[in-house]
């Protein structure tokens, strides 16, 4: 198994996307048995909440179901449990490397957006204060990303995409 953890802020708007979206993205490969996906937040103000309606609604306009994510925290944990860790932000990356235990994290722990170098963006923005039209920037960013991030991995691990 492959595990792969998608981590922002609140674990409400852009990691349940990247977990939607990534699964997309790997069951359309015929990937789905050799992968675990998740999401998670640094922060724990929305935990046990469904993702964002701004999120939900983009997802459905565009095929996908979110309704049966609930926010969570990060854990020491995971680092230890994951093979990838993505950071949707650079504020979200340098919080999860704070948590790396000195002892073989086995996380590779990378954001978002180096996997989709022609956008240009070291950062998904964050689209929680803004209208629906962030979240559309923003599914697409992660879309993009997610394609590069399959990518990346299926090269690392010699599947055939
Ligand atoms: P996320 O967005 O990190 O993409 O889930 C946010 C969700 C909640 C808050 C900030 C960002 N908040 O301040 O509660």
């Amino acid at each position: 198994m492959i595990r792969v953890l998608f981590v922002c802020l609140g674990n409400i708007c852009r990691s349940p996307l990247g977990e939607g979206i990534f699964r997309h993205h790997v069951s359309g490969a015929g990937l789905e048995h050799q992968f675990e996906i998740d999401s998670a937040g640094t922060g724990d103000w929305h935990v046990g909440q469904q993702p964002h309606h701004g999120s939900q609604l983009v997802a459905r306009q565009r095929g996908l179901d979110l309704s049966g994510q609930r926010a969570r925290q990060i854990l020491v944990a995971d680092l230890a449990s994951f093979d990838y860790v993505v950071a949707m932000d650079s504020q979200n990356h340098r919080d999860i490397l704070a948590l790396v235990p000195r002892q073989a994290p086995r996380a590779r722990v990378v954001r978002m957006m180096e996997f989709a170098p022609h956008l240009g963006h070291l950062d998904v923005p964050d689209p929680y204060f803004g209208a629906q039209d962030g979240f559309e920037t923003v599914y697409d960013m992660i879309d993009a990303a997610c394609a590069g991030l399959l990518a990346h991995i299926a090269r690392e691990r010699g599947l055939t995409l």
